[in-house]
């Protein structure tokens, strides 16, 4: 089935009553698309202004596509919004949980709020219901969720409990969902999996259908092992930078064997995000609390550390010292076509460039409200040129297509120095040059 990137799927029938609880990027976008394909949905939250936009079709987070899905599925009256879930508990036959878990100290997810959900449902559910873990949770997480519910309340035969992991890329989170790559299902009686792959009926993708232990740690996974492949490259740039090797060549050598695969050896700054660093720093926690050894993971993590503090070792080296220096960066959001800055390198160059007295004014096309609001002390500026203005050194963090075009004569004059740090291999090395600019970047290959 051939199918355009803001169209979702053919229509359900029958349709289901889904409830989504949680309306962050997970929660909006799978109430969005199941209501696109003809479910009526009813998305959860706490937060009144977030809904008072949905209410008007308009998303409250920056992803492509999702304002015109909304506005259909609002319009149509297939989405609709409460901060109640007793609310959304009437008639509901799946209902999704989709709030934040996001890291604890100790590394391990914090289900605070996945609990306090939980204890809502058990509270004021009255029919069986399917319970659907779509936030990312611990292995065996379901039956605790389950007891929660029970403890609450519910009586324990009518709540079917379901692992249903998300795949999708903030930035491409829509078309993720609307095209997946795979839907996993683990379910722990037949009759919830049936029901399940009914509700996914009209999605043409793969549906693989396991128990609900499984489909947990599918997720940690498929999420660990992209960030390794990212370390990996990563590891190979740094060789790459000491014998004269070309990341890029290498990237491609290797993904030309079919059993690698090209995609995720782009060599940069390192893996943020919301996903990668929560989710691996899950997984060394849940290994060791079980008794098996993370070590693979622990240096995972340990070379994407080591990408970002070698790189800003070498801004450093260049600038003789951060001290009274000024660095322009582009970009903050922790990638492209998002505006997240969560485990964003952007962030990281800031705090290190500050701590030992320079300044930055960085520039970002989509990221300034939330990094104003998280680092209200980090100056920005709305036009892309004017990070460049005196600088001593600038940086590409984020690899916006707005920096395609970067005039680098104009930059060259705007700026005091003529250092251009690019973190992403994202400029032409002879362009930056031509303007009388010295180039370094990660990977090696460009003879710096
Ligand atoms: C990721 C997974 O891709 C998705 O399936 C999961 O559901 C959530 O986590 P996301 O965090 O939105 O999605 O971003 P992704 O596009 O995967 O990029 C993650 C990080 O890896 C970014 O920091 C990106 O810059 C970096 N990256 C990605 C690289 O450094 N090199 C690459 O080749 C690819």
């Amino acid at each position: 089935m051939t199918r355009s990137t803001t169209q979702a799927v053919g229509r359900v029938n029958p349709k289901m009553k889904v409830a989504v609880i949680g309306t962050g990027y997970v929660g909006l976008v799978t109430g969005a698309v199941l209501a696109e394909v003809g479910h009526d949905v009813v998305c959860v939250d706490r937060d009144q202004s977030k809904l008072d936009k949905i209410d008007n079709g308009v998303s409250p987070i920056y992803e492509a596509g999702l304002n015109e899905v909304l506005s259909d599925v609002v319009s149509t009256g297939r989405l609709v919004t409460t901060t109640s879930i007793e609310e959304s508990l009437k008639g509901c036959e799946v209902l999704f949980i989709a709030v934040g878990t996001p890291s604890g100290p100790d590394g391990q997810p914090d289900m605070s709020q996945v609990k306090s959900v939980a204890a809502e449902i058990g509270k004021h559910v009255y029919g069986p219901l399917i319970v659907v873990n779509k936030s990312t949770v611990p292995i065996g997480s379901a039956d605790v969720v389950k007891s929660w519910i029970v403890e609450a309340g519910a009586n324990a035969d009518t709540i079917s409990m379901v692992s249903n992991p998300e795949f999708l890329r903030e930035g491409s989170a829509v078309k993720d969902t609307q095209q997946p790559s795979r839907i996993v299902i683990g379910a722990s009686d037949e009759a919830s999996a049936d029901k399940m792959k009914e509700l996914y009926d009209s999605f043409d993708c793969p549906v693989l259908v396991t128990d609900v232990a499984s489909a947990e740690l599918i997720k940690y996974a498929s999420n660990c092992f992209l960030a390794t492949k990212i370390s990996f490259i990563n590891a190979m740039s740094h060789l790459c930078e000491l014998t004269g090797a070309n990341v890029d060549s290498i990237a491609e050598g290797m993904g030309l064997d079919d059993r690698i695969g090209p995609k995720f050896l782009g060599a940069g700054l390192g893996w943020g995000g919301s996903c990668f660093p929560k989710d691996v720093d899950a997984l060394i926690q849940i290994s060791e609390s079980l008794g098996a050894d993370p070590g693979l993971l622990r240096e995972v993590k340990g070379i994407n550390q080591a990408q970002t503090s070698r790189f800003i070792d070498r801004l450093r080296d260049e600038l003789g010292g951060f001290e009274g220096k000024k660095v322009g960066l582009f970009g903050l959001a922790f990638k492209p076509n998002t505006d997240d800055i969560r485990d964003a390198k952007s962030i990281q160059i800031f705090k290190a460039v500050t701590r030992e007295g320079g300044s930055v004014l960085a520039h970002d096309p989509a990221a300034g409200d939330y990094a104003k609001a998280d680092h209200p002390e980090l100056p920005q500026t709305d036009i892309p040129l004017e990070v460049a203005r005196d600088a001593d050194a600038v940086v590409l963090v984020t690899e916006w297509k707005q920096y395609n075009d970067i005039d680098f004569s104009e930059m060259a004059d705007l700026m005091k120095g003529d250092v251009v740090f690019d973190g992403r291999r994202h400029w032409d090395k002879a362009a930056v040059e031509a303007a009388g600019l010295r180039y370094f970047t990660i990977g090696g290959g460009t003879g710096d």
